[in-house]
């Protein structure tokens, strides 16, 4: 339980002593005033029992006022009656030893909560094999990321689960490339890219050629008829599709613990289809084609089966949902999926509904916007789109610029292991610090920066901290301090705030939240260095003490997020 929470538990069992309080719910009213003036704590309880007493709030505030008697342990320090309300003060001497105590034995775990029985799959990523990886997905992939490290934080047992779109027109676009230019040559650079350079060439060509759409079609059809000539190279193209996104999340440090291919769910989709028909959900259309009714619940209509009898996207994420609650036994699942696809989404949810499937209620649609770009909109057909593996070299060049004019004696390695951490923190931190549903103005040249709100600058914080700490040398542990300067307190304020940011952000899947509450820790960690001097004061061990839990707190924080905290930058 966090800090403020057992405070408020303990706070409610001495209340409850006295007889007008006994059967109320006290924890719930005890919030934040809006002004310091009224307190840390106040609760409005008075109000509620005003009617029921057909006495004015006033007077039940100063009545219950003169009753309580606090144990100890609890950190308040006064508590009187105002306005109908009754306003706790707290005493900061303990609750900056509570809540240093419980950060230094917390640590890494300071924030976490007790393991729950839920089973969470998270699906995020999902690339296709026909191309690298742009910026979007960049987006996509740290969102679930980040998610699924905070769910996991809170105490879920969690699977993360990427869905690889291996089939379709895209691939064939690609196929057909390949058989016409590819000359059986194998990739000479990073496969991904060198899959990618295919997939422009066709949009090139097709430009010149419009009977090229038509026979990438045919190849489609081939592929779907389990044609060899197709099946071997299209495997062949695949696995070097792979290849390149495992590097890139290599790179990255992202895990998955499942794979999921398109191509695997095309049988199971079409029976799903089958299902679907024979308990009148959905009806065959003269051409064929199957389409499911879903007006009745207001949604639209949609085909789920071509008129040739081929998959869709939409027959494929049927038999998808499925398969995570059969055979995965999971109790929720959260796909990170673009907005576009809200109603999409909506579509299949209800549908693995209407199969049966009463978990179907425990899907959840995180939907995120677009990364845009200053020099304007991207695509990656036109081989303009800003692809992550060379965002990522861009912003290591950068960081390694920064890196040696601020140290220059290190050596190149070392810079390089810096600059690549920097990188990747840049990257991360300014494309999750965003509320998902806005769109991201994304300027390389910001987000690398070592002040403001950037990644650079928590890895900084903390760098900077772990070197006060090491200039300090000898000292000890201390939790106390009699006289805390207001810059102490409201650290202390911020400290204790962390466990309930990180619980706000698993329920809201937010992860954002956790951006703003580092960087604003940050900040207020800088106000109290430069207001109150560290090593040289007589509370030297007081400050040395809070400054390292500040520490433990940031890297807790962006350990959330996925970012590295380099040695020195
Ligand atoms: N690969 C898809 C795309 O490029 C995204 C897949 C999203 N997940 C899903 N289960 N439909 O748009």
């Amino acid at each position: 339980m966090n800090i403020l929470d057992k405070i408020k538990q303990d706070l409610e069992k001495d209340l409850k002593k006295i007889s007008l309080l006994k059967h109320e719910n006290i924890q719930q009213t005890l919030r934040k005033p809006p002004q310091s003036s009224f307190g840390d704590l106040s609760t409005g309880i008075c109000f509620k029992l005003a009617k029921k007493l057909k006495k004015s709030p006033n007077q039940i505030a100063e009545e219950i006022s003169k009753k309580i008697k606090l144990s100890k342990k609890i950190p308040v320090s006064k508590f009187e009656a105002k306005d109908g309300y009754i306003n706790f003060f707290f005493d900061y001497e303990k609750l900056s030893e509570l809540t240093l105590k419980t950060i230094l034995k917390q640590k890494e775990k300071y924030g976490s909560s007790k393991k729950k029985k839920e089973k969470i799959m998270i699906e995020f990523s999902q690339p296709n094999t026909n191309k690298p990886m742009h910026i979007g997905h960049a987006r996509n992939t740290f969102l679930g990321d980040s998610l699924s490290n905070i769910l996991e934080f809170s105490g879920y047992k969690i699977t993360r689960a990427n869905y690889l779109g291996d089939t379709g027109l895209h691939i064939a676009k690609v196929i057909l490339m390949y058989k016409m230019f590819g000359k059986n040559k194998k990739p000479d650079i990073k496969p991904d890219h060198f899959i990618g350079n295919l997939y422009i060439k066709f949009e090139k060509e097709a430009k010149k050629n419009p009977d090229l759409t038509e026979e990438a079609k045919e190849i489609l059809r081939r592929y779907e008829q389990e044609d060899k000539e197709i099946i071997k190279i299209w495997k062949k193209l695949r696995e070097w599709a792979l290849k390149g996104l495992n590097e890139t999340y290599r790179r990255l440090k992202i895990k998955f613990d499942v794979d999921f291919f398109e191509s695997e769910f095309e049988k199971e989709g079409k029976e799903y289809v089958k299902k679907l028909l024979e308990k009148k959900i959905a009806h065959k259309l003269k051409d064929g084609a199957v389409v499911a009714d879903l007006e009745k619940y207001g949604l639209p209509s949609t085909i789920i089966l071509r008129a040739d009898g081929t998959a869709l996207y939409h027959t494929k994420d049927l038999a998808l949902g499925i398969k995570k609650f059969e055979k995965y036994k999971i109790d929720r699942s959260i796909y990170v999926v673009g907005s576009e696809q809200k109603m999409y989404l909506k579509q299949i949810f209800k549908m693995i509904e209407l199969l049966g499937y009463k978990k179907a209620n425990q899907c959840y649609h995180l939907p995120y916007g677009l990364v845009m770009l200053p020099e304007g909109k991207m695509s990656s057909r036109k081989g303009n789109a800003v692809l992550l593996d060379n965002m990522l070299n861009e912003l290591k060049h950068l960081a390694y610029k920064k890196v040696e004019k601020n140290n220059p004696n290190l050596s190149a390695q070392e810079k390089n292991i810096i600059s690549e951490k920097i990188a990747i923190g840049a990257l991360k931190y300014a494309l999750v610090k965003i509320s998902p549903e806005r769109n991201v103005l994304f300027n390389k040249k910001d987000v690398i920066k070592f002040e403001g709100n950037t990644g650079p600058y928590l890895q900084y914080s903390n760098v900077r901290i772990n070197s006060i700490l090491k200039k300090a040398k000898r000292w000890k542990q201390n939790l106390k301090n009699e006289k805390l300067t207001k810059q102490e307190k409201k650290l202390i304020n911020k400290l204790i705030e962390f466990p309930i940011v990180v619980e706000k952000a698993s329920s809201d899947y937010r992860p954002h939240y956790i951006c703003n509450y580092i960087y604003e820790l940050s900040t207020i960690f800088n106000e109290f260095y430069h207001a109150c001097p560290v090593i040289k004061s007589e509370q030297k061990d007081f400050r040395l003490t809070l400054t390292k839990a500040t520490g433990i707190v940031i890297e807790n924080g962006l350990n959330l997020l996925g970012i590295e905290i380099p040695n020195k930058m």
